[in-house]
């Protein structure tokens, strides 16, 4: 098996007693895969990535990320692994501005801060924000921190990325920009959005999300060209494959 994966066995979960979110997930997601997740609103997208970080760890079944077993004395490994960002960059974001935030994580390594330095002008510019170095976070508008939270991530490298609706609130331009940096990364990468044209762009293998359960798992080209069963979800043909 590949070093880089994520194996997920009977993942179960609940928020508060006897109202399930999630239910008997099973899913293998290897090294150079990139997954859509999508489904309705509170399908529970945001849930299962927030479990494969442990942002919760009282879920039923078993996470591994390349073998270590999410749980709570694993967390501190399985962040150095994974970049994750919340759908939510006011969750997110919590340093004062765009430099600082970014260079959080880098210098928490224990990173020299020359190579802070370059790391953060790298991810800054690859996101297309070095304008934005010193801006404050607060006086931001939304797409601009979520730039900010996407930067954050680029500034390590970590073997697995996960984006939860990382294209909301970006112009068309930036859009593109983080389609392409998305299909640059090469190791594993899960995607929740409802944007069903950046899925199309740059998933190849699509998970369909509905109550907690998975209902459908196959090629991108498959399942987002089959409007009936996406309109069976909640979900409607990409923009691009809707004829006018
Ligand atoms: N902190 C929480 N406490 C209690 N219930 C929650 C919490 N967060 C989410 N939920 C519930 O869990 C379910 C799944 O939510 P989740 O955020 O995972 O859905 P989602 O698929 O990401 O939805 P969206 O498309 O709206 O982002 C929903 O019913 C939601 O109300
Ligand atoms: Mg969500």
């Amino acid at each position: 098996m590949s070093h880089i994966h994520i194996d997920i066995q009977g993942l179960s979960f609940a928020y508060t007693k006897n109202k399930p979110v999630l239910e008997n997930i099973n899913l293998h997601a290897g090294e150079h895969e990139a997954i859509g997740i999508v489904g309705a609103n509170g399908a529970g997208k945001s849930t299962l990535l927030r479990l494969l970080v442990g942002l919760a760890t009282d879920f039923g079944g078993s996470i591994r990320v390349e073998e270590i077993p999410v749980e709570k004395r694993t967390l501190p490994l399985i962040r150095e692994k994974i970049g994750y960002v919340f759908q939510d960059s006011d969750n997110q974001l919590f340093m004062s501005t765009a430099y600082e935030d970014i260079a959080f994580a880098p210098r928490n390594y224990g990173l020299p801060e020359a190579e802070v330095e370059r790391r953060v002008q790298s991810a800054l510019e690859q996101v297309g924000i070095p304008h934005l170095r010193n801006k404050q976070l607060f006086t931001m508008s939304g797409g601009e921190k979520k730039l900010v939270s996407i930067a954050g991530i680029l500034s390590l490298t970590p073997d697995i990325i996960l984006m939860d609706e990382p294209s909301i609130a970006l112009d068309p331009r930036n859009r593109r920009n983080l389609i392409n940096l998305l299909n640059s990364f090469e190791h594993l990468k899960l995607i929740a959005s409802h944007d069903l044209d950046l899925i199309w762009d740059t998933c190849s293998r699509t998970i369909i999300l509905d109550k907690g359960t998975i209902v459908w798992d196959g090629p991108t080209e498959i399942a987002l060209r089959n409007e009936k069963l996406l309109q069976e979800h909640g979900l409607e043909l990409p923009l691009s494959l809707q004829r006018r």
